[in-house]
């Protein structure tokens, strides 16, 4: 007897995790995630040693995700996958893998942006009220997007050269610490004095971020200390993490106000990989008693890289009837 769920398969693999969730009317019955450790040792993500991970992986993470959701491959309504975007090898084992698959059960493939994904990783649980406004702070992007409703959304800025993610991790890096140091740089923070060292704060206007200032001060500031003390990063590792934390999350904050007051918007989220940084998910909360807004903050597991997000996405684009034929490519880049 056919179904009347609409269970969605949902790959995601732009970057350095293989991820595969199973979506079921929109609730998400399983999110399996492997996580690549070999980009640890380089400092940052090897993108061949990326798409061999992934091609490594997949399979059994697919296998994972359905097992745990009880179904089988002809339980599966649609498959969604990340088509952009990300590293373009990463991308092309998900995309390869959700085309067959879509292809060889003969189902609709529904291609999901990863930017979008964020955003709606807050419907995953909850239901934010429209207009809604999401601060997305990745490895890869900084973007504050209004949805006026789950598919229509519209950036108001970005940042115009680092993501804030990548701030982190590189000042993590000149601090000697391993790939990815956003975590560690957010553990040290929680000890250390926030107003020990001041490093200059973004001065872009309007709702444009731009974090590669703070990483050059990190850097000059660190090549001068180390000068008089070659051990001054490790005696002082705690109050350099507050400092840059408190910086780069004052950054955020501010251009958020700034978007939330401008457009009347009260009801703010924040999603990617950075919003795991306890120091936000606490900025937001004071904002959000301080101003009157309603906060959303997702769970940790929803905040990086996974497909429960791209199964959620790819449920309201299959609601849309937004379907892929089978010449979707990958891309690295996209507009949306
Ligand atoms: O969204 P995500 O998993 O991947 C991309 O789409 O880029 O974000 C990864 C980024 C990394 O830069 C990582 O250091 C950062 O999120 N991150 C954090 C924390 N957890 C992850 N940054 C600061 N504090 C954290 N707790
Ligand atoms: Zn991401």
């Amino acid at each position: 007897m056919e179904s009347k769920n609409v269970n969605i398969l949902a790959i995601e693999s732009s970057c350095d995790e293989t991820s595969a969730a199973i979506v079921q009317n929109g609730k998400v019955l399983s999110n399996h995630i492997a996580t690549q450790k070999i980009h640890e040792r380089y400092g940052g993500v090897v993108p061949e040693m990326a798409s061999r991970a992934h091609v490594e992986n997949i399979v059994p993470v697919v296998d994972a995700a359905m097992k745990d959701a009880g179904m089988t491959p002809a339980d599966i309504t649609a498959v969604a996958f990340t088509q952009a975007p990300g590293l373009i090898g990463s991308l092309l084992v998900g995309s390869c893998f959700a085309k067959s698959f879509a292809q060889a059960r003969n189902i609709p493939l529904i291609a999901v942006h990863h930017m979008q994904a964020h955003v709606l990783a807050h419907f995953i649980d909850e239901q934010p009220a429209f207009p809604f406004m999401c601060l997305t702070v990745s490895g890869g992007h900084t973007q504050i997007v209004v949805c006026h409703n789950h598919l229509d959304m519209e950036v108001l800025g970005e940042t115009m050269d680092d993501a804030a993610g990548e701030a982190f991790d590189k000042v993590a890096k000149m601090l000697g610490l391993p790939y990815p140091g956003g975590p560690l740089i957010d553990k040290y923070a929680a000890q250390g004095n926030p107003e020990k060292f001041k490093f200059p704060a973004n001065e872009m206007k309007d709702y444009t971020f731009s974090f590669s200032g703070i990483k050059t001060s990190v850097l000059y500031f660190l090549q001068a200390r180390r000068k008089e003390d070659p051990d001054f990063a490790e005696k002082n590792m705690a109050d350099i993490c507050a400092s840059v934390q408190h910086t780069i999350i004052k950054t955020l904050m501010t251009k958020l106000k700034k978007a939330a007051q401008d457009r009347g918007i009260t009801h703010i989220g924040i999603a990617g990989g950075v919003s795991a940084n306890s120091g936000l998910r606490k900025a937001l909360k004071e904002a959000g008693d301080k101003y009157g807004w309603t906060v959303y903050i997702p769970k940790f597991e929803y905040c990086t890289d996974n497909a429960a997000m791209i199964g959620v996405t790819g449920y309201y684009k299959y609601l849309q009837g937004s379907f892929a034929d089978m010449s979707v490519v990958p891309a690295a880049r996209a507009k949306w």
